[in-house]
């Protein structure tokens, strides 16, 4: 009888467990606090131009973040080593030679949970694997993956249209919204003939910076008076 009673209350005990995990998938795991989100997971760069990482992070209540670091992930191998650090925010000279210079954090301030991260002039070699990491705390495991193309886009160049002898601005602005090295925007005049004439007065190489000066277009505006005569096209 003792025997029967054990066995009907490990009976149902059993079913109990196998009813109660039934609904919940997945197991009761606690919820990390450690999180990325990158929003597009994966980026494509176009050569010249500039890549913008835009990516968000969250973290355990009672840690305060001191430090952001990017590692570019070797083809093999641990990403978030000393040897691939492509920025430091607290120590800037611990970032490879290569990337020095041509990468920028979107927003410095930590406590804004916002690890968004732009690299200039982009090289082929850029391609590959990306991670976030807080320093002396946590290297976040999701990586974000940067794929490197030609050069497509194109120079925009707004005319007016032109009259014999009547002066007119033209301006051309270069493709990305890079911080990076400026463009080299040049200017030429051919009129009815082969010759090809470079145009350098009167011409004016600006830039556009938003307030953070991460984000830059170049243009050029070119003030020109066709010639008059039967030259103009
Ligand atoms: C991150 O910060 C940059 C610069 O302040 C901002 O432009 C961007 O929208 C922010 N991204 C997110 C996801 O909040
Ligand atoms: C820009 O283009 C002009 C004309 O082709 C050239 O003389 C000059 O060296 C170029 N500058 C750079 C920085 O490439
Ligand atoms: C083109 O250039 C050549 C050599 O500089 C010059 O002799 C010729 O007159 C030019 N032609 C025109 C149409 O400007
Ligand atoms: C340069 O600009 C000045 C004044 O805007 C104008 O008089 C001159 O003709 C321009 N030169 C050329 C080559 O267009």
């Amino acid at each position: 009888m003792w025997v029967l009673i054990w066995a009907a209350l490990l009976l149902s005990l059993t079913e109990r467990t196998t009813c109660n995990k039934q609904p919940q998938t997945p197991p009761p795991t606690t919820a990390s606090p450690w999180t990325i989100t990158f929003s597009p997971a994966e980026i494509t760069a176009e050569k010249g131009l500039c890549a913008v990482i835009s990516c968000t992070f969250s973290h355990a209540e009672n840690f305060n973040p001191t430090a952001a670091i990017w590692f570019k992930c070797p083809e093999n191998g641990k990403c978030d080593q000393d040897e691939n650090v492509i920025i430091h925010s607290e120590t800037p000279s611990k970032a490879q030679e290569g990337y020095k210079q041509r990468v920028s954090l979107l927003e410095t301030d930590l406590t804004k949970k916002n690890c968004s991260v732009i690299i200039n002039n982009i090289r082929k070699n850029d391609a590959g694997e990306y991670q976030f990491g807080l320093l002396s705390a946590y290297t976040y495991s999701k990586k974000v993956k940067i794929t490197v193309r030609a050069l497509t886009q194109k120079p925009s160049v707004l005319t007016p249209p032109l009259t014999e002898g009547e002066p007119a601005t033209l301006t051309c602005t270069a493709p990305g919204i890079c911080s990076g090295t400026p463009p080299n925007i040049t200017w030429t005049w051919r009129g009815t003939g082969d010759n090809i004439t470079e145009l350098r007065d009167n011409t004016t190489i600006q830039k556009r910076e938003d307030l953070t000066s991460v984000t830059t277009s170049h243009f050029s505006t070119l003030t020109f008076t066709p010639p008059q005569l039967s030259t103009t096209t």
